[in-house]
Order: structure tokens, then C-alpha cells, then sequence
């Protein structure tokens, strides 16, 4: 029998082209639309905050954090995750989104964003923005409008627009 164990490893430069066939496969030309996007499309994601899931030498899965702001404090917006379709239900995105939250907490960030099911997120630590407290550059469904706590309080206090990082360098 072949062994197809299962690695989680940081995102390199030369993951790019499968992550984007991936995305591709799974988004469609929709992804450009959407609202989030318009913050990644910025500087982009964080490599070493990025992570992919391969069996063997294929990569199966992908997930990444880009730097933003909501108002003026630093958090980080998670997405997309994306998970081949023949490899889901095996715990493989769950796996993606803690080694990227785990990795976020030990390099000091505190607080994640992401646009997505609460009712999956929420199994790793994301709850609903209360309405109107962050707002995306576009539309969004507020009750899919997430945020993940890295640190005890670290959303208390926090509010306003949610913008890449680097526009309020
Ligand atoms: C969402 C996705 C990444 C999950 O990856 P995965 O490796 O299959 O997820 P896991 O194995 O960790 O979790 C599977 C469980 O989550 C559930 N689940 C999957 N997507 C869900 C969703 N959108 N809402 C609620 N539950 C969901 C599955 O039914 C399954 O439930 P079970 O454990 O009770 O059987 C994958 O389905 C995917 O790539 N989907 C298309 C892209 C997408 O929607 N990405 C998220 C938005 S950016």
C-alpha cells in the first residue's frame, strides 16, 4: 500500500501556480469579485503565515493571512482556505486553519478577520463581529464577517474599517 502522509508546511514562491489552479478550480473568475479580495489583491499574503497541505508531492490544500488594520489596529485576514475536493472532510482544513492561527500567536499577532460560515470557523475560535463594529471595503453578509481572539480581550475596544495593512503605513 503507498503511504499519502499528509505534510502542513509554510507557503513558498514556487506554490503559487498550484494554489492558483486551485483556487481557480474552486472559485472560479467569481473570486476576483469578491470583497475580500480587494484587500489581498494589495500587497498580498504573508508567506510565512501562508500554509499548504500536500500528499506526497501534490498540493491539496492552501490556506493564507494578509496583513490588514481594522481601524487602526493590526489584525490579519484569513482566507482563502481551499481544500481539493477528493482530500475534504478529513480534517485537513481544520488542520490548515489552526497551524496558521498557532503560527500568527507565536510570531505576536493578536486578532484574525475572515468572511466565511460561522458555523465551520467557529470550530476553531471565530465568532461573529457584532454588527457594524468592522466593516470590509465592500459588501459582505455581516452575519459571515468573523474575528478570532489570539490573545485574551484582544478584540475589546476595536472597531472601524477593515483595510490592507500597508495603506496605514
Ligand atoms: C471549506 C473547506 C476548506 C473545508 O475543508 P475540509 O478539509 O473538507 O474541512 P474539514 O475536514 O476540516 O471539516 C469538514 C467538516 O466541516 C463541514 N463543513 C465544510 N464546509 C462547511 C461550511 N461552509 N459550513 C459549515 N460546515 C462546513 C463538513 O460538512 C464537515 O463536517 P463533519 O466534520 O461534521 O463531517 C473545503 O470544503 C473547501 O475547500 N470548500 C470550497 C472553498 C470554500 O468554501 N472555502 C471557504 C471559504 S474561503
Amino acid at each position: 500500500m503507498t503511504d499519502l502522509s499528509l505534510t502542513i508546511r509554510a507557503e513558498t514562491a514556487s506554490d503559487a501556480l498550484a494554489i492558483e489552479r486551485l483556487h481557480e478550480r474552486t472559485f472560479g473568475p467569481g473570486r476576483y469579485a469578491k470583497t475580500a479580495y480587494r484587500i489581498r489583491e494589495g500587497q498580498g499574503h504573508t508567506l510565512e503565515l501562508s500554509f499548504t497541505a500536500h500528499v506526497g508531492t501534490l498540493l491539496i490544500g492552501s490556506v493564507r493571512l494578509t496583513p490588514v488594520r481594522i481601524g487602526e489596529v493590526k489584525a490579519l485576514l484569513l482566507g482563502p482556505l481551499t481544500v481539493q475536493p477528493p482530500f475534504r472532510d478529513r480534517g485537513i482544513g481544520q488542520v490548515l486553519i489552526e497551524r496558521a492561527l498557532a503560527e500568527a500567536k507565536a510570531k505576536g499577532h493578536r486578532l484574525v478577520v475572515l468572511v466565511g460560515d460561522e458555523p465551520y470557523y467557529g470550530k476553531c475560535g471565530f465568532k461573529r463581529v457584532p454588527r457594524g463594529r468592522a466593516t470590509m471595503p465592500g459588501p459582505v453578509d455581516p452575519a459571515r464577517l468573523l474575528v478570532c481572539e489570539l490573545g485574551e480581550g484582544a478584540f475589546e475596544g476595536v472597531s472601524g474599517p477593515i483595510r490592507p495593512e500597508w495603506e496605514g503605513a
